[in-house]
């Protein structure tokens, strides 16, 4: 996924203070860069308003204090830089990062007494998948790498570290011609894409997994939301990879991705139906999408 040139001529808020994107910069040395000791959010903005700010806000907050990095802003800087920001680059439509790391004042594996450091960028982020799958569905194909135990990794902290799996994932699927990849967790149940949560459809039910060791997603808390406001039945549950084959539809839910159909998991093909179409357009509807 390219950065568009149009970032580039815009500001970023680096630690309290709005800056152009060439003096958004940090030093080489940070533990964030050399540990992984760095945790983000990525939101949207649709027609200049940001789609459940506050509980990304939050959810940053929480993933700091996961691994031990406590935030020098209240949540209510954090909810105005944001909002000024989208503002400041004359943003109407825009993907939002958040991002919070641990500074360069220690560069040992502990490193208790470092800065913590906090910055906000804000760019036009059209579609996630190209849009001319919205009809037929992206194509996913299982990959080895799997999500790991919750005593393993912190699996609830939207942690960068824990992208390092989800792009080697994302990789072998697309060396393999696919969009993305469905990852199993370290129990062999099925658990969501490289970025995105996994919901299937059968005889009518909702059914998603259980989000014990990965993100309990904003966007999947929605769907599941509207499902139940559309009368649909939902079931969080364990999912086998036997169940996938089984299901009549199948989508994906993220901040970036959004409600993405699946049209194919490795061999297995399907149609885009109206459970996937009803809650898309449902998504569409509250979140303003033009
Ligand atoms: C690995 C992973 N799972 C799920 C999600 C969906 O989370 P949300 O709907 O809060 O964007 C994301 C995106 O943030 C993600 O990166």
């Amino acid at each position: 996924m390219l950065m568009p040139e149009s970032a580039k001529k815009g500001y970023l808020w680096v630690n309290g203070e709005f800056k152009s994107w060439e003096d958004s910069t940090t030093h080489l040395i940070v533990h964030g860069l050399h540990y992984g000791s760095s945790v983000f959010e990525g939101e949207r903005a649709y027609n200049g308003k940001i789609f459940k700010g506050p509980e990304h806000t939050a959810r940053l907050f929480r993933s700091a204090n996961i691994l031990g990095m406590n935030i020098p802003f209240n949540a209510s800087d954090v909810e105005q830089a944001k909002e000024e920001l989208v503002k400041k680059n004359g943003l109407t439509d825009a993907y939002i990062r958040a991002f919070v790391w641990r500074g360069g004042e220690e560069m040992g594996i502990s490193a208790p007494a470092s800065s913590i450091n906090i910055a906000i960028g804000a760019w036009d982020w059209p579609a996630y998948f190209p849009k001319e799958l919205r009809d037929n569905g992206i194509k996913l194909t299982q990959v080895n790498w799997k999500k790991p135990a919750p005593d393993t990794a912190p699996t609830q902290a939207k942690a960068a570290g824990l992208y390092m799996i989800g792009t080697m994932a994302k990789h072998e699927a697309m060396e393999r011609g696919f969009h993305d990849a469905l990852m199993l967790d370290y129990r062999g149940q099925v658990a969501e894409s490289s970025g995105a949560n996994l919901f299937i459809v059968k005889d009518g039910v909702l059914k998603t997994p259980i989000p014990d060791c990965f993100l309990n997603g904003i966007t999947r808390l929605t769907i599941i939301d509207l499902a139940k406001k559309h009368g649909i039945a939902v079931q969080e549950k364990v999912i086998m990879p036997d169940e996938l084959f089984d299901a009549d539809e199948v989508f994906l839910t993220g901040t970036a991705a959004e409600i993405v159909a699946v049209g194919q998991i490795d061999d297995h093909h399907y149609t885009v139906g109206s459970v996937t179409r009803l809650l898309r357009d449902a998504y569409e509807t509250l979140v303003g999408k033009s």
